[in-house]
């Protein structure tokens, strides 16, 4: 059921010069959130940002009541929420969409993400790991310094790294990455949309299963005000509420353009 809800700002961690992260604490018994659904966070004390900003549930930690959120500042809204400190309150509309499909994973999924789309990723991991299955996530950036949060992965999963600079890991983009070309039980991916389409192409050439979270652009988040619509091979579809996360078995039109 979804929810609005204060939530405390218990935590703030920087990860290099665009990344910051936020726990955030319910007062009472938080909804469960699966791994792909997100948040619509208000963005308080801003005259230019009026709509609440989407952003995934990059962690969830239910016997604490806590959710960690992810972000990259990119803009007005996201340099407003770098500036939360705990004791802060966070307004929350949670849980939103449509998340991946974790019973469909098999035993050896792979899980490829890219700049803030490595946020929902982890969750994704953890609860795999808790299923018995240990995923490998590939994660791509520009550069090093625009891979955050490696570490949080290695308890859960084998962590492939590609950079486009060569600053570590494998010298380019994710899909070039010797592992990727390998065989899977599933592959989800979120990040920059032609990096989505190319791993969504590959997936379908090789006929393997595979998960896109997308992240257009968002408004109310609820599926009213149509502004978030994807095309897809049933017509279209609110990204807020059909998906995040669509089953690339409907995105021939999406990936192929
Ligand atoms: C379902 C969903 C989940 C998301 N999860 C995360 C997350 O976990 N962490 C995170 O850092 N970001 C996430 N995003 C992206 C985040 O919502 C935007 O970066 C944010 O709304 C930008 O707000 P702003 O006011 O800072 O920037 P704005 O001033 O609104 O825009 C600044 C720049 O960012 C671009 N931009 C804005 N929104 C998006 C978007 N959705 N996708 C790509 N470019 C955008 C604009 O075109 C502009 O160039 C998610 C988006 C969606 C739809
Ligand atoms: S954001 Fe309003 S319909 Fe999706």
């Amino acid at each position: 059921m979804k929810e609005i809800h204060n939530f405390t700002i218990t935590a703030r961690r920087q990860h290099g010069a665009q990344y910051f992260s936020l726990v955030l604490q319910h007062a009472g018994s938080m909804q469960p959130i699966a791994p792909g659904q997100f948040v619509e966070v208000l963005v308080e004390g801003s005259r230019e940002v009026m709509l609440r900003r989407p952003i995934s549930v990059h962690d969830v930690d239910e016997k604490a009541g806590t959710m960690t959120l992810l972000i990259q500042i990119v803009g007005n809204g996201t340099r407003q929420l770098s500036t939360l400190q705990p004791g802060d309150r966070l307004n929350v509309v949670y849980p939103l969409g449509h998340g991946f499909t974790v019973d469909a994973s098999g035993n050896h999924p792979l899980l490829v993400g890219g700049g803030a789309g490595i946020a929902p990723l982890l969750h994704l991991s953890k609860v795999l790991a808790s299923k018995g299955i240990k995923p490998t996530v590939l994660l791509g950036g520009r550069t090093v310094g625009l891979i955050p949060v490696c570490d949080e992965f290695r308890p859960y999963a084998d962590v492939l790294v590609a950079t486009d600079d060569g600053s570590a890991g494998h010298h380019g983009v994710v899909t070039t990455h010797p592992a990727f070309s390998q065989s899977y039980s599933m592959i989800y991916t979120c990040g920059p949309t032609p990096m989505m389409k190319a791993v969504a192409r590959s997936a379908a050439q090789r006929s393997l299963p595979c998960e896109v979270s997308l992240e257009n652009m968002m408004a109310c988040g609820v599926g009213a005000c149509l502004c978030c619509v994807t095309d897809t091979d049933q017509g279209h579809r609110c990204v807020c509420k059909d998906g995040p996360v669509f089953d690339i078995t409907t995105m021939h039109k999406w990936y192929e353009n």
